[in-house]
C-alpha cells in the first residue's frame, strides 16, 4: 500500500531515481565500519537509495556493504541508486573525471547512478579536504561551474554515472548551467538542505518547472554535529506541531516530516546509523498527511538553515545570500 505515492521518480534523463534515500553521513569520531552494517540493514529493511560523498571517507565501507548484499543474493547491482558527489577541490574541469574515478575505486563498482557537484564553491586542489591557510582560513578559488559542469557531462558520457546533478546551488546558480551555451545535458537534480523550518518552496517551484528533482537533505534537521552546524539551532523533532501530528497518525515526528516532503514531490534522504529508526524511517509509504496537516507544516517554515558554510560568506559563488 503505497497510498497514491510512486517509489521512485523519472528523472529527465530516463532513469529513475527512489524517492527515499538512505543518508550515510557522520560526524569524525563514528568508526566508518558503522555506516558499513547501517547499510547493510537500510538495504534489508527496503531502502535502495544510498547518498555518499567522497568528502564522506566512507565509500569503501559502503561500497563493500553493498557488493556483499549483491554477492548474498539480497539486491541486483541495477537494483541499487548509488550517488556520490565531487568534492569542492575538484572543481577544475580536468580533475572532474579523476576525482569520480577515484570514487569508483574505493566503491569498487564500475558506475555510480548519480554523481553531483557537492558545492558550487570552490578549493584550492589538492589531498587536503579542507585547505587552509596560515590563518586558519579555508582557502577557496574561483572555479567557472560550467567548465566543471561540461566534465560532468564527460564523464556521463563514459559510462561512468548514469546521471549527473547538483547540490547546494541556488536558483540563479541552476539557471546558469540550464542557460550555458553547448548544454548537453540538464542536472537530473539540486540536492539541497530542506525541512520544515526552511521548506524551500520557492526552489522547489522553480525546479519543477525545469524537470529537476528536489533531494532533501537535513529532513529531520541535520545532525547537528558542531564542527558544521552551530550550537543552539532548534531541535526540529521536538516541533509541537510534528509531535502532534505525529500523535494523531501514530507514527513518530521523524516519519511526518519525511512523508511531508514524499507528499510534495520532493526525494528525501534520510540518515540513520540505529536498527530501529532506519527500519521506522522506511516505513512511511501506508499512512497519509491531509491537505491541513501539509499546511500546518507548511507553515513552519522559517527559512532556518542548519548549514550555513560560514568559510564561504563573501564568495561570489556563495549559495544562501540569494532567496531562494
Ligand atoms: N549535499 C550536502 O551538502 C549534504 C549535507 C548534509 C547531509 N547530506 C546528506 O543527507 C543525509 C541526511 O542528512 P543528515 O545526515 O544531516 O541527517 P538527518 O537525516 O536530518 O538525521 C539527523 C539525525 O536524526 C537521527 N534520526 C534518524 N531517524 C530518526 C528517527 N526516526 N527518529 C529520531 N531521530 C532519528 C539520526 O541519528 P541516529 O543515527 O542516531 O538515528 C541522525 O543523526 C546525510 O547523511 C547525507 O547523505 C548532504
Amino acid at each position: 500500500m503505497d497510498l497514491n505515492l510512486s517509489r521512485s521518480v523519472k528523472l529527465n534523463d530516463g532513469h529513475v531515481m527512489p524517492v527515499l534515500g538512505f543518508g550515510t553521513l557522520a560526524s569524525d569520531d563514528v568508526p566508518k565500519s558503522k555506516c558499513g552494517e547501517a547499510t547493510k540493514v537500510a538495504i534489508d529493511v527496503g531502502f535502495r537509495h544510498f547518498d555518499a560523498a567522497y568528502v564522506y571517507q566512507n565509500e569503501e565501507e559502503v561500497g563493500k556493504a553493498i557488493r556483499e548484499k549483491i554477492a548474498e543474493g539480497t539486491v541486483k547491482r541495477e537494483d541499487i541508486f548509488y550517488t556520490t558527489k565531487l568534492w569542492t577541490t575538484f572543481c577544475r574541469p580536468e580533475l572532474v573525471r579523476p576525482a569520480l574515478e577515484r570514487s569508483l575505486k574505493a566503491l569498487q563498482l564500475d558506475y555510480v547512478d548519480l554523481f553531483i557537484i557537492h558545492l558550487p564553491i570552490a578549493m584550492k586542489p589538492g589531498e587536503e579536504l579542507m585547505p587552509k591557510d596560515a590563518n586558519g582560513e579555508v582557502i577557496l578559488e574561483t572555479v567557472d561551474l560550467c567548465g566543471t559542469w561540461a566534465a560532468m557531462e564527460k564523464c556521463k558520457d563514459a559510462g561512468l554515472a548514469k546521471s549527473i546533478g547538483v547540490s547546494n546551488f541556488n536558483h540563479k546558480q541552476l539557471e546558469m548551467i540550464l542557460n550555458k551555451p553547448g548544454l548537453e545535458y540538464k542536472p537530473v537534480c539540486n540536492q539541497v538542505e530542506c525541512h520544515p523550518y526552511l521548506n524551500q518552496s520557492k526552489l522547489l517551484e522553480f525546479c519543477k518547472s525545469k524537470d529537476i528533482v528536489l533531494v532533501a537533505y537535513s529532513a529531520l534537521g541535520s545532525q547537528k554535529n558542531p564542527a558544521w552546524v552551530e550550537r543552539g539551532s532548534p531541535s526540529l523533532l521536538e516541533e509541537p506541531v510534528l509531535n502532534a501530528i505525529a500523535k494523531k497518525h501514530n507514527r513518530s515526528p521523524g516519519q511526518v516530516a519525511l512523508r511531508f516532503q514524499l507528499q510534495r514531490g520532493v526525494v528525501v534522504l534520510v540518515k540513520s546509523f540505529n536498527q530501529k529508526r532506519i527500519k521506522e524511517n522506511f516505513e512511511v509509504f501506508d499512512f497519509e498527511l491531509t491537505p491541513e496537516d501539509m499546511k500546518a507544516i507548511e507553515g513552519l517554515n522559517r527559512n532556518f538553515r542548519y548549514f550555513k558554510l560560514p568559510f564561504a560568506v563573501g564568495h561570489p559563488h556563495y549559495p544562501f545570500s540569494e532567496e531562494y
